[in-house]
This record gives C-alpha cells, structure tokens and sequence, in this order.
C-alpha cells in the first residue's frame, strides 16, 4: 500500500470550526478516491513499521472537514482484534440513541488536526447508535460501544465543527472523572 497524498489541517485553520455540509448522491469520483485515501492513509499510520517509515502519527479517524472539504463525511479504521482491522465510511450521519452510561478515554483523545500535548479527558457516551449511509448511498443502521463509540462521537464533532480540545476545561481538564468509567 502506498501512502496516498493527502493534506490533513492543523486546528490553527479556521476551516475546523465550520459545520460541514449533507453530501448528495451518488458521490463523485473525487469523493470516493478521498475516501479510500483517508482509508489507505490511516491503515498506514496503525502499522508500525510503515508509521515510522513515513513518519506519521496514529490515527483512527479523519473527517473530510480535516483535509479542507465541509462534507459530512468520516472514515475509521478501527483494529478490532490483533491485526483485524475493520473500516468505516459513515456519510450524513445522525444520532439516533446514546447510553446514559459516559466513559473517556484514560490516556485522553487524539487527533490527527491537534499537533500538541493536551492535558485532560472527554466525555463520551459509551454507546451509541447511528443512522447513516454507505458509499451507494443505502441507508443503515450502525451501533458501537468504548473505544469504538468513542471514535464516532469525535469524528460527529468534527462534522460540527468541534475538536476535542474545545470539549476539555482547561482550567479543570478532569471535570467529573468519578462519574464516568475509564476505558
Ligand atoms: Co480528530
């Protein structure tokens, strides 16, 4: 797999903090070469040796919003077990139910647009269930728990405009800790 060209903003650009727009069907050619890029692009970065060759950082996750395009589009690529990795293209994504139950992540989120350290934790639900489309434009139904409903409620953000380090206090960066599980 060769790593595709593909410009990823930082959150100095303003572009971050737009919402992005429903996208129509059928996609366009660009559209769909984008998507496999931002797929190929994060499969990439999850293996070791190919991350260091390139000298990427991990990701799980890209919004086309991060590569300057207001699409309400987001791929994850997400290790399910040991070297099963399994990909997502959510398009014109909605909420339809989350858990009460919240969970952050212990280490704290990243983000491929945040190119510093950030101290603190975010709340998320730890399910959730959303209605989306596929790349043919079929609509669906996709549920995920922890680490992986983590995932879609940053890449939801992002569609909004918001970065996970708009979501951490930091005067008080581990704001009801003890109301939510670690994971
Ligand atoms: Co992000």
């Amino acid at each position: 797999m060769r790593l595709p060209k593909l410009e990823i903003l930082d959150e100095k650009n303003n572009i971050l903090h737009k919402k992005s727009e429903e996208v129509t069907f059928p996609l366009s050619d660009e559209t769909k070469k984008k998507i496999q890029d931002m797929q190929d692009y994060l499969r990439i970065s999850q293996d070791e040796k190919l991350c260091d060759k390139y000298n990427l950082r991990a990701g799980m996750g890209l919004a086309f919003v991060q590569t300057g395009e207001l699409k309400r589009i987001f791929v994850i690529v997400h290790e399910e077990e040991e070297n099963k990795f399994k990909n997502y293209v959510l398009i014109n994504p909605q909420i339809k139910s989350v858990s009460e139950e919240m969970i952050y992540v212990s280490e704290g989120e990243g983000c491929l647009s945040v190119n510093r350290e950030v101290e603190g934790i975010v709340p998320r639900h730890a399910r959730i269930t959303l209605e989306t489309y596929d790349l043919e434009g079929n609509k669906k139904t996709i549920r995920a728990r922890e680490e992986l409903a983590v995932a879609f409620q940053h890449e939801l953000d992002h569609l909004n405009g918001i970065l996970f380090v708009d979501k951490i206090d930091p005067k008080d960066p581990y704001k009801n800790k003890d109301k939510m599980r670690e994971i």
